[in-house]
């Protein structure tokens, strides 16, 4: 089956069933909430007019029962087609995110965070009789507890004014020219979520050209941000109505990749030794490296280990004895060389070396 790229239309778990193991890098699942109103009961706005707040079909279950029934087949086909080292992302509000919880938990899934979206602009309560329901949780988990997952740490700082990345995050519900309208300029979809808060998960959460599942798809807001940042995607869908304004909106998406979305932040440099450096005439044997505080060793060793007050060892553990640190620091940051009567960072020595490998 074709999957790369393409919406599949029908039940999800069926879909998911054709489907080879271990395919996807990510999913995305933004499911039926169950959120359990009440049949007939209508809400209104304090000014009177009607309320559509989610009452479709399609978030009907009988029971709790059925619902956990439902989230376990969906949720069992997920994990079988995530990579080893793959994660999800579940998305729902108060009515269901506990039981969701708790059946990662035990399908053996491993969670990493809880995300709370905090709404900027919330529906009301429009009673007054409890609180105002402002936000909805994300939960992030792994196929398991040793899976190396990606986590576009520095990607979420430079997001953050160069902060870590906490798991608050304050987006707008959709709205606006984002909400897709029908031809009569009604809505097509009561739950489409924002594309902020899918930018957000994407780049903080997959690399480019990740192949990303989402086994709910309504009106593609996955897919169409997974396609504006360079990642593939999988969407399932079995209503037809959804399925057709969600291609029309795939089809007028186009790449937009800059330093965030490119995860440039989080890419590791390459690694290479002292010994290599030495032999491509980096570094000589016998010269000094100097720290700021003017002291200094010897290179001494061919694997680059160097000679201060008569020990010789790793120049880190050196470099740490030499401020009287009682927790190994990185050499690369406080070692310097006399290049051309000026003082150069060793780090720079080895970013000149790395430029010569690509
Ligand atoms: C909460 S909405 C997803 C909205 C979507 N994230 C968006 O931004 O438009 C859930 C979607 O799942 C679909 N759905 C529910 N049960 C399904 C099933 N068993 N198979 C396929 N699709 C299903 C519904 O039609 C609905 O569009």
């Amino acid at each position: 089956m074709d999957y790369i790229n393409k919406i599949l239309s029908g039940d999800t778990i069926e879909v998911m069933k054709k489907i080879p193991d271990k395919t996807f890098d990510f999913c995305f699942a933004d499911p039926p909430y169950f959120m359990q109103i009440e049949t007939g009961k209508k809400l209104f706005r304090v000014e009177g007019t009607e309320f559509n707040g989610c009452n479709d079909e399609w978030d009907k279950f009988e029971s709790m029962d059925t619902y956990k029934k439902f989230t376990i087949a969906w949720l069992t086909e997920v994990k079988r087609l995530l990579k080893d080292n793959g994660t999800i992302c579940v998305i729902s509000g108060m009515q269901s995110i506990y039981e969701i919880g708790s059946i990662l938990r035990d399908l053996g899934f491993w969670v990493i965070n809880d995300i709370i979206w905090q709404k900027s602009n919330p529906t009301p309560n429009f009673n007054g009789s409890r609180l105002n329901n402002s936000h909805e949780t994300l939960i992030w988990a792994s196929k398991s507890k040793t899976s190396k997952f990606t986590f576009n740490y520095k990607t979420g700082k430079e997001l953050n004014n160069g902060k870590q990345m906490g798991s608050i995050w304050n987006f707008a519900v959709c709205s606006g020219n984002e909400r897709l309208k029908d031809d009569n300029n009604s809505k097509v979809h009561t739950t489409q979520k924002p594309e902020a808060l899918l930018h957000r998960v994407i780049v903080l959460f997959t690399k480019p050209n990740d192949l990303i599942l989402d086994p709910f798809g309504g009106t593609m807001t996955t897919g169409a941000v997974a396609k504006r940042t360079g990642r593939n995607y999988t969407m399932i869908e079995r209503d037809t109505t959804y399925i057709k304004y969600g291609s029309k909106r795939l089809e007028n998406i186009q790449v937009k990749m800059t330093d965030i979305e490119k995860a440039i932040f989080d890419i590791k440099p390459q690694k290479v030794s002292m010994e290599e450096m030495i032999e491509n005439n980096y570094f000589t044997l016998g010269e000094r490296f100097y720290h700021k505080n003017g002291e200094y060793c010897i290179l001494t060793t061919p694997n680059g280990y160097v000679e201060y007050n008569g020990e010789i060892n790793s120049m880190h553990e050196i470099a740490s004895k030499m401020m009287n640190k009682t927790r190994r620091v990185n050499a690369f940051d406080y070692f310097y060389v006399i290049r051309n009567g000026k003082l150069i960072s060793i780090n720079e020595i080895r970013n000149n070396y790395r430029k010569t490998l690509k």
